[in-house]
């Protein structure tokens, strides 16, 4: 049923009438005090770098997540390559990734000389199906990153149980999954490890940043020696027993960031809640597909609100559908337009800068153009994404943000 009443007589904003929002929203990054407070307290004690603050943040944060080890660095991209090496993958192994992500899940895959293989995505949940992973197992695949998309969890279940079998790594990238549980374990305790960015639009920032968090002690003190130079626990300062990089985060990063943790779970409950109302505003207008409810994900962290939108019914395209959103006031996107494989730097791999990946799974040499996930393609050309920063907003305002999707969709044949 669409509830349009209040807008009834109005003509779309797009063409002239009345938005529904007028909503200034939560500017981001947010601050008060509390990183205020922070930051001069590191400035002042001259301890700027590795010290007591990074410990601290570390330790709250990979409890935050139930985890009992957490190794931070510069930033998430960071924290998967420092991953895949501390889980042993080597040149010329595999990993399967899905296509619905941000580059950095594949490209640090690229980065450790290893060669990413694509598997589609689910229809209802945008991450990785386990079915389509199944079907892409070589011999010399080593490990397997599932992506928790917008906070969603990928199916953990299924996938430790593929990588039981075959022996595989499981790194989840949790880069948007802070404070995500899964049957009542954090996100990047459900694999062997997981990474998370702490990026200027995710929900908890320092502008940069970056932690990998495990319950592996020994995985832990291998990611720390790589991000610190190659230095071995205990080790003395000039002996460099790893091949390592200097991945380390300042003091002021984990000031801010541990300001910032302290607001994380209250506004993650909150976002949690406007999302819950968009669901029910949402779940019967035609035309709009919502992801599938997961009874396992028992708290979720959204980083952005996720529909589909089925342009059949509509009449319309997503990318014109989101004009007439934007119109509204709502500040919608069409967040990852195509699958990373459809990128340059894979597309062009026998001559571009990731000149020399290749394959067995491909024949001779990686043929990226010849990769076609197609649930992924069809999602990257109807998802609409509202960012996290609008789901603070009061209860009020969301069935606003609702009541301009059900706007749009009630009037769609106007948008030719
Ligand atoms: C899914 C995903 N993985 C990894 C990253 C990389 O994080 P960073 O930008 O901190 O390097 C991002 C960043 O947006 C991301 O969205």
């Amino acid at each position: 049923m669409i509830k349009d009443s209040a807008n009834k007589q109005s003509k779309l904003a797009i063409n002239g009438g009345k938005p529904v929002c007028t909503t200034k929203w939560l500017a981001w990054p947010t601050f008060d005090n509390a990183e205020r407070k922070q930051l001069l307290g590191v400035l002042e004690s001259g301890e700027w770098w590795y010290g007591g603050k990074v410990r601290q943040f570390e330790a709250k944060f990979a409890a935050f997540q139930t985890a009992r080890f957490g190794v931070s660095c510069t930033n998430g991209t960071a924290a998967i390559e420092m991953g895949l090496r501390g889980l042993g993958v080597l040149p010329g192994d595999e990993v399967i990734v899905p296509p619905y992500t941000f580059i950095a899940t594949a490209a640090a895959v690229v980065t450790v000389g290893a060669i990413p293989i694509f598997a589609d995505i689910l229809p209802g949940t945008l991450c990785i199906d386990p079915d389509d992973v199944e079907r892409k197992l070589t011999p010399r695949t080593k490990a397997i990153i599932p992506v928790h998309v917008g906070g969603y969890v990928a199916d953990m279940d299924r996938l430790n149980k593929i990588a039981r079998k075959h022996k595989l790594r499981v790194l989840e990238d949790a880069a948007h999954s802070w404070g995500t549980q899964w049957q009542g374990w954090g996100t990047g305790t459900l694999g062997r490890c997981g990474t998370f960015s702490f990026q200027v639009t995710k929900n908890i920032t320092a502008g940069e940043g970056g932690i990998l968090v495990t319950n592996d002690e020994a995985l832990a003190d291998l990611c720390r020696s790589y991000s610190h130079c190659g230095r071995r626990k205990g080790s003395a300062w000039y002996d460099h027993d790893y091949l390592g990089s200097n991945l380390r985060m300042t003091e002021f990063q984990a000031a801010v960031l541990l300001a910032q943790l302290g607001r994380l779970e209250k506004q993650t409950l909150k976002r949690q809640a406007s999302a819950q109302i968009l669901d029910r505003e949402l779940q019967d207008v035609p035309g709009i597909r919502l992801l599938t409810p997961e009874p396992r994900m028992n708290r979720r962290s959204y980083h952005m609100y996720i529909f589909r939108i089925e342009e059949q019914t509509l009449g319309v395209s997503r990318d014109r559908f989101l004009e007439a959103l934007v119109a509204e006031g709502v500040p919608a996107s069409k967040g990852w337009y195509q699958p990373l494989y459809g990128n340059g730097v894979f597309r062009n791999a026998n001559q571009g800068p990731a000149n020399g990946i290749s394959a067995p799974f491909f024949g001779r040499g990686v043929d990226y153009t010849k990769v076609h996930c197609p649930v992924c393609e069809q999602v990257c050309r109807d998802a609409v994404w509202i960012p996290q920063n609008v789901l603070l907003a009061d209860k009020n305002t969301i069935r606003l943000v609702a009541q301009a999707i059900q706007k749009v969709v009630a009037r769609a044949g106007q948008l030719h």
